[in-house]
């Protein structure tokens, strides 16, 4: 395993989208229209979310991904910029970004429609991608881009110790080759129902749990439980990602150490509208943890 420092390195190999947000009282049945209460347009995609949320909570990090030539091109990569992430790595691709139709409803509860755009393109790792993810500490991964590209890149990290953190999100069946090159898996009660087995070989599994907060299960069998604060929900969407990032920045504090934190960042990611905009500073998750 590479050598840990206080900052860890984290390349994040994942989609960048620009979220369409409406919200409602409401979300409406098939064949049913409701009236909005309000929109607004937010850079997200679960990639890009998670590198800015490790970025945040304390990560060096830099995002490897692709945007469109569209008008929300510069504000995607804005949105990465502007909290420090490095997008070296970050390629502009013919045709639209990635866009995400998103509908949240009084409760803070969210449906999500993704159109990859750019991120379906994320087809090949370049010398350039395969030397960042060789370098980092932890490689990061989710499923909006190329399944065959994330497990490239997840059997390049193994086979140069940089430890593979896999949200496998939106869920879906993986090859057994993928599994075995994942040392931690961030998922949530859904997906773990789903997945079953498939989660088996994976070393630490992290389950969250809404307002439940999480679980974590290690190589050992050990079992570790994470209670979330208490918080007012505005809007959940991209707690998961705010969550996981948070959980990548902190985990070479150790298990117990990086639920705390991503537990505290993920309550905090609910409390405001809007993925990207909703993601708490290192500050801000001390802060929360420091007053519980
Ligand atoms: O996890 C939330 C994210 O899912 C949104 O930002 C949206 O873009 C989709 O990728």
């Amino acid at each position: 395993m590479a050598e840990k420092t206080d900052v860890p390195s984290i390349a994040v190999l994942g989609s960048i989208n620009m979220d369409l947000v409406a919200t409602t009282d409401r979300r409406p049945v098939p064949g049913e229209t409701v009236l909005g209460t309000g929109f607004a347009m937010v850079p997200g995609g679960k990639g890009s979310n998670q590198a800015i949320a490790a970025q945040r909570a304390g990560g060096a990090v830099q995002f490897l991904g692709a945007v469109g030539d569209d008008v929300f091109a510069a504000e995607l990569r804005r949105a990465l910029t502007d909290s420090s992430v490095g997008v070296e790595q970050l390629r502009t691709v013919a045709g639209p970004s990635g866009v995400a139709a998103i509908v949240v409803d009084g409760g803070g509860e969210n449906s999500i429609i993704v159109v990859g755009g750019a991120n379906t393109r994320m087809t090949e790792l370049t010398e350039a991608d395969l030397a960042a993810i060789a370098a980092a500490d932890i490689l990061l991964c989710q499923l909006e881009i190329p399944l065959d590209t994330v497990a490239a890149a997840a059997r390049h990290a193994r086979a140069n110790d940089t430890t593979v953190l896999l949200n496998p999100s939106p869920v879906q069946h993986l090859p057994a080759e993928l599994w075995a090159n994942v040392d931690v898996a961030v998922v949530n009660s859904g997906e773990a129902e789903q997945l079953g087995a498939d989660l088996d070989p994976v070393a630490h599994v992290v389950v969250t749990r809404g307002a439940d907060g999480a679980v974590y299960r290690g190589p050992d069998g050990r079992q570790l439980s994470q209670p979330s604060p208490r918080v007012e929900v505005v809007d959940t969407t991209g707690a998961g990602d705010t969550f996981t990032g948070a959980l990548a920045a902190a985990w070479h504090r150790g298990p117990e150490w990086a639920l705390t934190w991503a537990g505290a960042a993920g309550a905090l990611a609910t409390t405001k509208l809007g993925a990207s905009t909703s993601i708490p500073t290192e500050e801000e998750i001390s802060a929360a943890l420091t007053t519980k």
